[in-house]
């Protein structure tokens, strides 16, 4: 939650405590230039002993809760029939109304087998915005992403509060145009996270609903961040702000065919499951995952994993779980937004995000500019944060560039892992960057797979400019 101090200003507040630490180092910034070169620009191949703070993600990274923690220990460890697994069923049905469940190792083995299953070579999947995982199966299976966002949705400043929502017009010219039979699944993801971690109206799944039902087309529903979806739909749609977080989730859960998750960020922990209430597309799944995963009462999971992530799906509904990283993003975004750094507005459910193509206009998108500014940040602070732009696009067919719609450097906020310091300092060293950002230049590529390129890819630094840039820093702030 937020609190309100007697001086007006508003603060995001840890409604928990800290029982258990990690030490971490600031390394001085000569240190951080050779990680950042060593790591070929790429901040994926920065070595933790070298990080700061980890803002990378807030996936596989967030902190256990005290009984998280205790269901490690106590778990039923058996290759099948394990009672670990049935635990995790019944907070299924419990939490999102679901009657059907099985694990998979994480949220891209759902997609991988959810592809492989419903879309066929030639098929299309409408999606309110495309994951880089969800693209990468959906093409390996020989089908299509089309995006149908609505046209708010790449204005990176705006006020408009549903910037994850799909164009309902735009999804019945889509089914006008290609043909029911052609379309696999419409794909609705909480919150869209390449738009910056932006949330979905229920008014707006309603409607996507009545589509697909009228078509008689399958609906699945991403809810890999389903908590920080409905507690900003409690937030922020009108009829909901006397509903439970809780509530809310179970209504966005009836209204999809199909539903998974990475359970490596609303549960806490590393995993994954599909869960639906409809038992013919559930068994046309199961017979897959003994092949891919693992047999079905552990999905490739541990059991340990999967006896947290029971824990974990009952307390994401609170409120003071669903809400911790949105209440610290509200702050980030806001205090960055008030010094005229260009961010991700309005704040979103899963990071704090930087549209690097105002913050660097200088740098064209074919040098990367969320990429080198990532580096920079990094450069200046020891922050870990991700590109979310052109270099996490892989080129298409022809070998030629595909330019992102939007050039995000993100910085994620995992779940009851920092403090308000962090964030200032955070904060701080964003705002030396945007005064000194004329010194920052683009990226190159050096080495580039064929596939999902922003994990391993490794570039350099154009006309050597971290060096200037690096000697500016010093000269003002010294080592630190
Ligand atoms: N769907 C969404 C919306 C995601 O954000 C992610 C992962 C996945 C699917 C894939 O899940 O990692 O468990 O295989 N997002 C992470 C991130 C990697 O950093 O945003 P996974």
């Amino acid at each position: 939650m937020s609190i309100k101090l007697s001086s007006g200003k508003e603060i995001p507040i840890e409604m928990h405590k800290t029982r258990m630490v990690q030490k971490v180092r600031l390394s001085p910034v000569e240190e951080r230039l050779k990680a950042i070169e060593e790591a070929g620009y790429n901040t994926f191949l920065l070595k933790t002993k070298d990080i700061f703070l980890d803002m990378l993600t807030d996936s596989g990274v967030n902190a256990m809760s005290d009984n998280q923690f205790a269901a490690l220990m106590k778990v039923d460890d058996a290759y099948a029939g394990s009672m670990t697994f049935y635990e995790l069923a019944e907070a299924v049905e419990d939490i999102l109304g679901l009657k059907h469940v099985m694990n998979v190792h994480q949220g891209r083995a759902a997609e991988h087998l959810i592809a492989k299953v419903f879309a066929k070579p030639g098929d299309i999947v409408p999606t309110n915005y495309h994951f880089t995982t969800t693209k990468a199966h959906i093409e390996l299976a020989g089908a299509a992403v089309l995006e149908i966002y609505m046209d708010e949705a790449l204005k990176t400043k705006s006020t408009y509060l549903f910037k994850g929502n799909m164009d309902p017009q735009k999804l019945r010219n889509a089914i006008k145009k290609y043909g029911k039979d052609k379309i696999a699944f419409v794909r609705m993801e909480l919150t869209a996270n390449l738009l910056g971690g932006q949330p979905f109206s229920m008014e707006n799944l309603k409607e996507i609903r009545r589509i697909c039902t009228e078509h008689r087309i399958i609906l699945v529903l991403d809810g890999s961040l389903i908590c920080e979806n409905a507690y900003l739909i409690r937030q922020r749609e009108k009829g909901y702000g006397n509903k439970t977080v809780a509530e809310i989730v179970k209504e966005i859960c009836s209204l999809g065919d199909l539903f998974y998750m990475s359970g490596r960020k609303n549960t806490c922990v590393r995993g994954g499951l599909i869960a639906t209430n409809n038992q013919e597309l559930f068994d046309k799944i199961k017979p897959w995952l003994p092949v891919y995963e693992g047999f079905f009462t552990y999905g490739g999971m541990s059991m340990r994993e999967i006896g947290a992530m029971a824990v974990g799906m009952r307390e994401m509904v609170d409120p003071d779980v669903a809400g911790c990283a949105v209440e610290q993003i509200k702050y980030f975004v806001k205090r960055l937004d008030e010094t005229g750094v260009p961010v991700v507005t309005p704040p979103g459910g899963l990071a704090c995000h930087l549209d690097a193509m105002k913050f660097l206009p200088h740098v064209p998108q074919s040098q990367y500019p969320a990429g080198a500014l990532a580096a920079a940040l990094y450069i200046v602070s020891g922050i870990r944060s991700m590109e979310r732009g052109t270099i996490s696009m892989d080129r298409d067919k022809e070998g030629k560039e595909v330019f992102a719609d939007l050039e995000l450097t993100r910085i994620a906020l995992p779940r009851r892992v920092y403090t308000i310091s962090h964030i200032e300092y955070a904060i701080d060293r964003i705002n030396w960057l945007y005064k000194n950002r004329n010194l920052i230049k683009g990226l190159k590529f050096v080495s580039e797979p064929p596939v999902l390129r922003f994990f391993l890819g490794k570039l350099e630094a154009l006309d050597n400019w971290e060096k200037d840039f690096s000697e500016a820093f010093k000269k003002e702030l010294g080592d630190y």
